[in-house]
């Protein structure tokens, strides 16, 4: 039986002197007249074993020789002790067998790659350090969020992912339909569901239903916007997670997303010290510092007129400048945390820039709103007290021309038990780029969807 290369790594002198047979992919082989080495990856582990193999020990030593990078190999030897070479050990081959041949033009060469080509090579690009690092923090980090809520007792809530509302009021959704074009512009009537339908945006408002029935609840999952928008920030499909917490304002929200953080950030440290070595090293100097510190540090907390009033005081360093009442650039958001040097939450927003279902506050012309701000990665949480009051809720939807009669059912809400609650959504992706210092969205979606790119 072959043996995961995880499984030896950690726990290596258990296994010294002892026969092993592990099976994985050549990173690089380096064969020299009457021994070689292999770089082996099994993906179980971030970190590849040195495969020794010898002329003398191997009938197919002249083709093992010739296995190029790519290649899957299973490999049957000795664990050896190194303790005084760079890896604590390595397999000193009996066996190789060629488990399938990689050609000589593969993509990935040992050697460095721009992010750019792997980009084009997406189906090749979890073979490489970065990629295998953040896919595995990726899955990490999905997992820490399920220990996360369901310690707390939150219920998972499967919202869907068709859906006939906008949960947003955006207007940014790609339609379902199964009419075609012609047909489409006839109305829905006959279409599938007989009613206009598209991709969720946000399963918020059905988890508010949900949290009005098991107080605690979240969603994990896929959203679609079909926002223009090409940026290293925003993809077309992503991963958000949304808590609704009742009986809570917009301050046990935000606890409860700074919680939420921590802990991630914390799990990260004990799963992965690995892959957070190599960013640290290669993607972003200090990551592990600021990491820290984000752990030791409560996260500040100031209004959107306490944050404008600050970008005004140096409006001579931004390309678009800062107004009163407006909402922040990107620019913006960077200089916020890099005055707080870290994350910071940003609240009371005023009403005309946030979404209708945002709790109206006493001065009538801000709502209890709160996004949090972070280096690197600007808005990693966007969130709110939800608006409980029907008729505030009917006035909003009103001025933001939000269709009230295909959201009769949110309003039911408030009419039978509404009462005060609130929730966030954080952006999967985002906290991938922002705990790995990756800079490009793209470079942490396995597959990403953006405008104008839907390959593979
Ligand atoms: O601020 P947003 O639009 O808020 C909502 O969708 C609310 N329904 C959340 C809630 O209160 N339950 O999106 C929330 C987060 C953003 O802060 C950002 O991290 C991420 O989702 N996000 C995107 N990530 C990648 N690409 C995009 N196009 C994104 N749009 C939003
Ligand atoms: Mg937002």
């Amino acid at each position: 039986m072959d043996i995961e290369i995880k499984k030896i790594l950690l726990d290596f002198k258990a296994y010294a002197d002892k026969e092993v047979i592990v099976k994985g992919w050549v990173r690089n082989n380096r064969a020299q007249k009457e021994f070689g080495f292999i770089d082996l990856n099994d993906g179980t582990a971030f970190e590849s074993v040195q495969v020794v193999y010898e002329d003398k020990e191997l009938e197919n030593f002249k083709d093992v020789a010739k296995y190029n990078s790519g290649s899957a190999v299973s490999v049957k030897g000795r664990v050896v002790l190194t303790p005084k070479m760079k890896q604590a050990f390595e397999i000193k081959a009996d066996q190789v067998i060629l488990e399938g041949s990689s050609l000589e033009d593969y993509a990935i060469q040992p050697k460095r790659h721009t992010r750019e080509f792997l980009r084009e090579n997406a189906h090749f690009r979890p073979r490489t350090n970065l990629f295998n690092a953040v896919f595995r923090v990726r899955s990490v980090i999905s997992y820490a969020v399920h220990k996360f809520f369901q310690e707390r007792n939150f219920i998972y809530l499967h919202s869907p992912i068709i859906t006939a509302s906008d949960a947003e009021g955006a207007g940014e959704m790609f339609q379902v339909t199964t009419l075609g074009q012609t047909k489409v512009e006839e109305g829905h009537k006959n279409d599938f569901f007989g009613k206009k339908s598209n991709l969720s945006v946000s399963g918020q408002l059905q988890a508010e239903a949900f949290a009005l029935a098991f107080k605690n609840v979240y969603t994990f999952g896929p959203t679609f916007r079909a926002e223009k928008s090409n940026t290293p920030r925003h993809a077309s499909e992503f991963w958000m997670i949304e808590p609704e917490i009742a009986f809570a304002d917009l301050n046990d929200d935000m606890q409860l997303a700074e919680d939420m953080v921590k802990y991630i950030i914390k799990d990260l440290f004990e799963q992965c010290p690995s892959e957070l070595a190599f960013f640290n090293k290669f993607v972003e100097k200090g990551l592990i510092d600021k990491l820290k510190n984000v752990l030791d540090s409560s996260f500040k907390r100031i209004t959107h007129k306490e944050a404008t009033d600050i970008l005004l005081k140096n409006n001579d360093q931004f390309v678009i400048k800062a107004v009163e009442g407006e909402d922040l650039a990107t620019e913006h958001e960077k200089f916020l945390t890099k005055h707080f040097n870290g994350p910071v939450f940003v609240t009371d927003w005023p009403k005309g820039i946030k979404a209708f279902y945002m709790r109206m506050n006493d001065d009538l012309e801000t709502v209890a709103a709160m996004d949090l701000l972070v280096p690197g990665a600007g808005e990693l949480i966007g969130g709110s007290q939800r608006e409980e009051r029907l008729d505030m809720l009917e006035k909003r939807m009103e001025e933001m021309h939000v269709d009230g009669e295909e959201l009769w059912w949110y309003k039911e809400l408030r009419k039978y038990g509404g009462n005060k609650h609130a929730g966030y959504g954080l952006g999967l992706d985002r906290m991938i780029m922002y705990v790995t210092g990756v800079d490009n969205i793209r470079d942490v979606i396995p597959f990403p969807r953006t405008p104008k790119n839907c390959e593979f």
